[in-house]
């Protein structure tokens, strides 16, 4: 289900009455006190789409006294999700068995992609991905579609009639795989720059230079990646690093002059602020060091890492002080196995408890919004409720099955100590029966069937 934005929408102010809770700094680096805001009874107050103010209700009621306002009691309403880094057309293939990263792009992948030539069935499968990513409470993706042009502009068509922001290009390979699914470096220049052209900031979509792994580039792909990204610096760079020991065996076969799988991108002129790395589970120190100086980020999807058998990234060093990289949650579909953002955040808390390490619930819920906002470079866009901000969110029910309305009795929790052990019961047990709600620039996109 889907809702077109007319004039009187867009121009209207409106509220919500809820419980909010969003972050206003990362709880990796500072105190609870110091990033979560809370507000147990709230008015979110949005005009043209945007965040126009946040406070108590007992503060803003008057203020806004002749506005309309939705009232969800119960409820806690929380910044949309982000994922940064999902495969469309691979939707299909989610929960194929048995094999890790290389034999599953040729036994599941490869031949799935190829379908996706056909724009028609590009145009269906990016429609029920998009209403399964709202299901899911995800509001904005960064996104790989295949290396056929016609799938980028299916999955940007859909996307912009549901008024999403969104982040995807086209499958840049000249190599390694199937002849129907490779280019040339020639060909992937050209095609992705008139996709640049045609939808880089149009509405709310924005386009990332997508070479799929440096094992599928030749050395003249990546170097003509790098030349579009001079040409049009604001674009991103979305590509997949360091995340299957064979794969990085093979990259070292093929890169032998470079010192590591980052100094391969590094040399073409691909790391930077603006550049999103998928896994990076078998980084180096170095190699940490240099995201860091290079301001790039990582998309840690532990649903995939797990499934693939891939490994366990290291977040606590990824987070660490000296050398912070940017982080956000990847569901990878369909290496992960899971829409669900609370799902991938579960794995991750899961992840880092065999590493001996912890990740507190509310640095899981950090990573799922702003984090993923930053990770993105969309943190003056969206990620929490400051004014100014695209009010996309989502209506969370933390007493979503039986189970949790049994674990969490009472309905809205009133401190930050009852609060803290909610938002882990619904990041352990919650998915999409948790979200109630998926509002899109102020207005409803989905909405849980009772
Ligand atoms: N590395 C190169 N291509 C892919 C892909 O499609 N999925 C994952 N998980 N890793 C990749
Ligand atoms: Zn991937």
């Amino acid at each position: 289900m889907f809702f077109e934005l007319t004039q009187s929408t867009k121009t209207s102010v409106k509220a919500f009455r809820c419980s909010f809770l969003d972050f206003i700094e990362d709880p990796f680096y500072v105190s609870t006190a110091e990033s979560v805001r809370y507000i147990a009874d709230g008015m979110l107050v949005i005009e043209k789409g945007k965040v126009k103010e946040l406070g108590t209700y007992e503060n803003l009621k008057n203020k806004y006294s002749k506005i309309p306002v939705t009232f969800y009691p119960d409820m806690t309403i929380v910044p949309g999700f982000i994922d940064t880094h999902i495969h469309f057309p691979q939707m299909e293939i989610i929960a194929s068995y048995g094999e890790q990263l290389l034999e599953w792009l040729n036994k599941y992948t490869f031949p799935t992609e190829g379908k996706f030539k056909d724009k028609a069935y590009a145009q269906k499968v990016a429609a029920v991905f998009l209403d399964e990513l709202l299901r899911n409470g995800t509001t904005t993706t960064l996104v790989f579609a295949a290396v056929y042009p016609e799938s980028v502009e299916a999955f940007f068509e859909e996307a912009s009639r549901r008024n999403l922001r969104a982040i995807a290009g086209k499958v840049m390979m000249d190599r390694h795989a199937p002849d129907f699914l490779r280019d040339t470096a020639q060909t992937s220049y050209l095609q992705s720059k008139q996709l640049i052209q045609k939808w880089h900031k149009k509405g709310r979509l924005l386009y990332a230079v997508t070479p799929r792994f440096a094992i599928t580039s030749t050395d003249e792909q990546l170097r003509l990646a790098g030349k579009l990204l001079q040409e049009f610096p604001d674009v991103y760079l979305h590509t997949h690093l360091s995340e299957n020991v064979d794969e990085v065996a093979w990259v070292r076969e093929l890169f032998p002059d470079c010192e590591s799988y980052l100094n391969v991108y590094d040399r073409a002129g691909l790391v930077g602020e603006k550049s999103v790395f998928a896994h990076g589970v078998h980084l180096s120190d170095e190699e940490f060091r240099r995201l860091s100086a290079a301001k790039s980020a990582i998309a840690f999807c532990p649903t995939s890492n797990l499934f693939l058998g891939s490994g366990l990234f290291k977040l606590e060093q990824a987070k660490s002080k000296e050398y912070p990289v940017k982080v956000g949650l990847g569901t990878d579909i369909g290496g992960g196995t899971s829409f669900s953002l609370l799902q991938t955040a579960s794995e991750a808390y899961k992840v880092a408890q065999l590493q001996r390490q912890k990740l507190s619930p509310f640095q899981a819920l950090f990573l799922a919004t702003l984090g993923g906002a930053r990770a993105l470079s969309l943190e003056d866009k969206i990620g929490n409720f400051d004014a100014g901000k695209e009010a996309d969110f989502i209506v969370v029910n933390m007493r979503s099955t039986p189970l949790m309305a049994f674990r969490n009795r009472e309905a809205t929790p009133t401190s930050l100590e009852e609060l803290v052990d909610r938002v882990f019961s619904l990041v352990m047990l919650g998915d999409d029966r948790a979200i109630s709600a998926t509002y899109i620039m102020g207005e409803l996109a989905y909405e849980v069937k009772r």
